[in-house]
């Protein structure tokens, strides 16, 4: 199959959170198993082109944008270690820029940002002669692009047969915007938005809902979300939408690239370890208490439990709960608490302080940092997730690979990967709490702990997390099966 992809992120490339890994890693595996995969990403200031080897090419392509047409350069490569092509978009008035999307807020000309990038998606494959027999989208920075696809591009011969796939990250995030801005950029006239429209949202523009209703089939990350945003709030408002497309959405879970997170092979760990060789995790927990976290060796070894996090700091996650629980669980507890994470100011602050006010418990690096990250995550006893809703969340999964145990609330993703350990019968390999409150989260860490050490129960936990698998392979070959079905519909509808 000739795959098109439009992201926003793309790991190792640009990376807010995962979304890259997710799109990396499909694209790696669909390569590996013979198709050809076309990865669309901006060329943000952070991508070091000729330093990963991308190639600039002619001729440069025309976007139209409303009564205009802007042009970007295409600098053309592939994934490290794969054959999947990666097209970066060069438009420096949009991209050369700090970051991805700016923080806090976002950069106020978003909007246009990724319609340039869902516009030129389109374009480029007539540049580069590249006909896509899908076209897979992901989140509302391209979502638009399904609509432009059936709207303007379906008639071309480039484009006559390819069917759209929208997949879903997170629905909190919609692109919510100006129809003054945006209609006339789209080429879309006034005629069309009107109440209950593709293009109207309570008076505004929501890019993401578009994408939902013009897609030919849809996908989010996991079956629980799957069927939260349909029927809870955490629909965001989209309920509705995502009910009406209900028998066109399916949930696959997302998968993990071992290759890039297996505690065996990870080129961060100071010692590389195994499920045959546990030892070594201890050791991955000692360098990084002596060496990051600044402890005395003596100390260092003492066997105290670790918890970790890898987050973004945002009221997604439940950072919320943990301004209330975590100085409990350290004072009354005695845990260890590692974190890795970047975000909202008062969260960031709130962890600074911890980190002062128990300068030997509470390890805080405010920050991206990959290393730190697989560190954290193959060191730590425990990985800490406690969100308010997880679409389906990568470092749980991760985080069992490197037989580090999750405690998470079950929402989303988290439940559909975490088993709460049954000490009866040994199954199960995580700990899950479901009430939004910090006494539940309190109280699971402290029930979780009491298996710390616990033999039998230690060594059966983490080897059953250690022998799960979310390999990305099954999540590749289920979105190979839905790009099938959007095919077949597009083909009913040509005929
Ligand atoms: P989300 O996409 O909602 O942020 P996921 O669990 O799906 O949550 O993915 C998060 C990804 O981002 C993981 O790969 C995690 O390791 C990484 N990550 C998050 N924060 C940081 C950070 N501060 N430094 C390095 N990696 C981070
Ligand atoms: C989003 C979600 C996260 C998911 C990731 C990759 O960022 O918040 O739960 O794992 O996308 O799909």
């Amino acid at each position: 199959m000739n795959i098109l992809v439009g992201a926003a992120e793309l790991a190792p490339f640009a990376k807010a959170g995962g979304l890259a890994d997710v799109v990396a890693a499909l694209a790696r595996q669909w390569a590996a198993m013979g198709h050809r995969v076309l990865v669309v990403l901006p060329k943000y200031r952070m991508i070091d082109a000729p330093e990963w080897g991308f190639q600039p090419i002619e001729p440069a392509v025309a976007v139209p944008m409303g009564q205009t047409v802007e042009y970007a350069r295409l600098w053309l490569g592939t994934l490290p270690q794969s054959a999947a092509r990666v097209c970066l978009l060069d438009a420096p008035h949009y991209f050369d820029r700090e970051g991805i999307y700016g923080n806090p807020e976002g950069y106020p000309d978003n909007d246009r940002r990724y319609i340039f990038l869902s516009r030129a998606l389109l374009e480029l494959a007539q540049v580069l002669g590249f006909s896509p027999d899908i076209l897979h989208v992901h989140d509302y920075h391209t979502a638009v692009a399904a609509e432009l696809l059936r709207r303007f591009y379906r008639r071309t011969p480039q484009f006559y047969k390819t069917a759209s796939v929208l997949t879903v990250h997170n629905v909190a995030f919609q692109g919510i915007t100006d129809p003054a801005r945006v209609l006339p950029l789209l080429g879309i006239p006034w005629e069309e938005f009107y109440p209950g429209s593709l293009w109207e949202y309570y008076g505004a523009v929501n890019l993401l809902k578009v994408g939902i209703l013009a897609a030919d089939k849809l996908s989010t990350v996991s079956p629980s979300y799957a069927w939260e945003i349909r029927h809870t709030a955490l629909g965001e408002g989209l309920q509705g939408v995502l009910s009406v497309r209900g028998a066109d959405l399916v949930g696959i879970l997302n998968g993990v690239d071992y290759e890039e997170w297996s505690p065996e092979r990870d080129r961060y760990l100071p010692v590389p370890y195994s499920a045959e060789f546990l030892a070594g995790k201890e050791l991955n927990k000692q360098r990084l208490l002596t060496e990051w976290a600044g402890l005395p060796e003596a100390e260092a070894q003492a066997p105290v439990p670790l918890l970790g996090m890898v987050t973004r700091l945002t009221d997604q996650k439940g950072i919320d709960l943990l301004l209330h629980a975590l100085e409990p669980l350290v004072q009354h507890l005695g845990v260890r608490f590692a974190l890795l994470g970047s975000g909202a100011g008062h969260y960031e602050s709130f962890f600074r302080y911890l980190a002062s006010r128990y300068s030997r418990q509470v390890f805080v690096y405010i920050g991206y940092n990959e290393p730190l990250a697989h560190r954290i995550i193959a060191a730590a006893d425990f990985l800490l997730m406690p969100s308010r809703y997880e679409p389906c969340g990568l470092t749980q999964m991760y985080a069992l690979r490197y037989g580090t145990i999750p405690i998470v609330r079950a929402v989303g993703g988290l439940r559909d990967t975490v088993r709460d350990y049954d000490p009866i019968s040994g199954t199960g390999w995580g700990f899950c709490f479901a009430d939004y409150t910090p006494e539940a989260l309190f109280g699971t860490v402290q029930y979780a702990l009491s298996f710390y050490g616990a033999e039998p129960h230690w060594e059966r936990l983490r080897r059953n997390a250690m022998a799960c698998d979310f390999s990305i392979r099954r999540s590749a070959e289920q979105y190979l099966q839905l790009f099938e079905w959007a095919l077949e519909k597009v083909r009913a509808e040509r005929a």
